[in-house]
């Protein structure tokens, strides 16, 4: 039976012109290449204007890309609906998030009826709206501070790489004590349209990442998680002090593999942690289980780790009992969502 390629994520062609339009200079390399060796992930950069293209064409693309996974994601679980929305992107930067939602909109003909830029600081944001134009929709607009959700209009609110200048990339984070997060996520996310969702997109590292499980714990019983998850129960990665990550491939142009070279990174997969939250109810079926690890290899067997209905299992079959029944399983790789019931996948509850 053929083995089904791993989805491939990427951006539309004319967007990633955009990004890579010119060739990035010796200077502005040296100068990302040093932000990266002083900045753990992707902190708050100091917005200098020397470092804004290369920040975007790098930090910027792949961000894009993180955005537009987590939308189409959405798509794929029927979260959005054929109606108009606002986007909101907070902590903005170089728009990246913003631009990788309105590709996947512009890609399925959805209308886009507003962008609004959030951030503390104008610079990034500013240079971006230039850049590019092309992209964005008329009705554009900036603020300092999100005045909050709109209970009227449907949102897609996104949270790129910005929770973490809230304590998520602290040790011994507990999400009910910090008052940064009360102040500037749940007071302004309060009242929120029924059809908005809540995207927050994290580096996957394991602290940043455990934290924002603890996050998705908490914040549950004020909001339905949406997505990564097939549930609502408690994470049941965090009880066994494991974390939970996205790992897809993805179509970047040469001029991006050749920042990777430079910067001597290896960036094979996009790897990140995500959330989406809102009012609408969780759209999976209980049978439904998420692949959340990759196959570990074994001798005539297919393992890997499934999450379904608050329960983490590593699955483990014999090669030789792979049928048209139950190939999915076989087939699926980290992300997937496959049917426990058709695959005959043993969930220990
Ligand atoms: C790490 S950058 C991420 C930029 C962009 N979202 C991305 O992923 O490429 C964090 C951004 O959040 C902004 N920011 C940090 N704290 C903020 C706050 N309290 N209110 C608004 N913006 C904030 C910073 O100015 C910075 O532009």
């Amino acid at each position: 039976m053929p083995k089904l390629a791993m989805p491939k994520f990427s951006l539309s062609h004319a967007l990633e012109n955009a990004f890579f339009k010119n060739r990035l200079t010796q200077n502005e390399l040296k100068i990302l290449k040093s932000h990266c060796e002083s900045y753990q992930d992707l902190e708050l950069p100091d917005w200098k204007p020397s470092i804004l293209r290369a920040y975007s064409s790098y930090f910027g693309f792949i961000t894009a890309l993180k955005a537009r996974s987590a939308i189409e994601q959405c798509f794929e679980a029927g979260y959005l609906k054929k109606q108009a929305y606002d986007i909101v992107d907070i902590g903005a930067g170089t728009l990246g998030a913003s631009l990788g939602v309105i590709d996947f909109f512009n890609a399925k003909k959805l209308e886009v009826s507003s962008l609004l830029a959030v951030d503390k600081d104008q610079q990034a944001v500013e240079w971006a709206s230039e850049e590019f134009k092309a992209f964005l929709p008329t009705n554009f607009g900036f603020r300092k501070r999100f005045p909050s959700a709109n209970e009227r209009r449907p949102q897609i609110i996104v949270y790129a790489n910005v929770l973490t200048e809230l304590g998520l990339k602290e040790l011994g984070f507990e999400p009910h004590r910090s008052l940064k997060l009360k102040e500037f996520f749940l007071k302004p996310l309060k009242d929120l349209h029924e059809d908005s969702l809540v995207i927050i997109i994290e580096p996957s590292t394991r602290e940043t990442n455990t934290n924002l499980l603890k996050l998705r714990d908490w914040i549950r019983s004020r909001f339905h998680i949406l997505l990564p998850c097939t549930h609502e129960s408690d994470c049941p990665a965090l009880a066994q002090k494991e974390w939970c990550h996205e790992e897809w491939s993805y179509r970047a142009p040469a001029r991006f593999w050749a920042i990777v070279k430079y910067l001597r990174f290896r960036k094979k997969l996009l790897s990140f942690g995500f959330l989406v939250l809102g009012k609408q109810n969780n759209r999976f079926e209980k049978a439904k289980a998420r692949v959340v690890s990759r196959e570990i290899p074994s001798k005539g067997r297919c393992e890997k780790w499934l999450c379904s209905a608050g329960y983490r299992w590593k699955e483990s079959k014999l090669l030789r009992h792979r049928s048209t029944a139950n190939q999915a399983y076989y087939e699926a790789a980290r992300g997937a969502i496959i049917d426990c019931v058709s695959t005959d996948c043993h969930r220990p509850d």
